[in-house]
């Protein structure tokens, strides 16, 4: 069971650059590339929010034609640049989504339980989960013990260093989720955005994993007066291989690179070779 997990689009109207340089419409492209391209392809593609940069209906309207050329089914949350209605308007046919209130759900693909979260503080970029949120979060646990599951919100429960960011985590029910978390030991993962960088810590004593923006990434500055910037370093998304061993994680680039090319082994390799001539390295 393979599922892709892409994050922050920030899709803007077409013709249009986010922050004047930005060609996130472009970069969507070249992810849908990328997702197409895999071998063996994912059973779903899963989206930590930012889909949209303003979470304008025409913005909405571009990504369900870019996500209509995917084979399998996406399933998204929404972030802080996107806005509830015009989100569940998008994807209402997807049938996942609650007809109204928060953008949270679960699905179940074969042995994997994917519950989606909504931290969308309606105007504001921070994160938060509401009791009831954290309450959904509990019985879809709690129903399903046996499945290894993937959490999935916008907003990042932990500082990450980047202060600007920070400033814009998860601030209210970070310690409720980090209790439930750990009260539930199939939770695998817990998997944000937002951040746009690939970044890793544990959290509620399992592996919280902000995925890279698809597009442009935030800048990697841990001064503590780091000013909010973002650079044009290359776009990657996260591979989730769910197996009977558990979930193991792979950080993919996007764009196309040289290669595949054979690991050879010189005459004079150091190491014990393989009867095959050809080992990883
Ligand atoms: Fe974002
Ligand atoms: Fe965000």
């Amino acid at each position: 069971m393979l599922i892709a997990q892409i994050s922050d689009l920030h899709i803007r109207p077409r013709g249009a650059l986010a922050y004047g340089v930005s060609e996130t419409n472009l970069f969507a492209e070249h992810a849908i590339h990328a997702l197409l391209r895999l071998v063996p392809r994912p059973d779903c593609v899963i989206v930590s929010g930012d889909l949209t940069d303003c979470g304008l209906d025409e913005e909405y309207a571009l990504l369900r034609e870019l996500f209509a050329r995917l084979p399998m089914p996406v399933f998204a949350v929404p972030g802080n640049h996107d806005r509830r209605e015009p989100f569940r308007r998008a994807f209402a046919e997807g049938g996942y989504l609650p007809p109204e209130g928060d953008l949270t759900f679960v699905v179940d693909r074969g042995p994997v339980r994917i519950v989606g979260l909504d931290s969308l503080v309606a105007g504001q970029s921070h994160g938060a989960l509401t009791p009831g949120t954290l309450d959904f979060l509990e019985a879809a646990l709690a129903t399903r013990p046996e499945a290894p599951t993937l959490v999935m919100l916008h907003h990042p429960p932990f500082a990450t260093g980047i202060g600007h960011m920070d400033t814009a985590r998860l601030l209210d029910g970070a310690a409720e989720l980090e209790a439930i978390v750990a009260r539930h030991p199939q939770v695998a993962r817990i998997l944000c955005g937002h951040v746009h960088r690939s970044i890793q810590a544990v959290f509620g004593g399992r592996i919280c994993q902000i995925a890279p923006s698809v597009a442009h990434q935030v800048a990697l500055d841990l001064r503590p007066d780091a000013p909010s910037c973002f650079v044009l370093e290359p776009p990657g998304f996260l591979l989730h291989a769910v197996t009977g061993g558990g979930v193991v994680t792979h950080t993919a680039a996007i764009d196309r690179a040289p290669g595949p090319f054979p690991f050879v082994l010189p005459a004079d390799y150091p190491g014990k070779a393989r009867p095959a001539g050809a080992m990883t390295p």
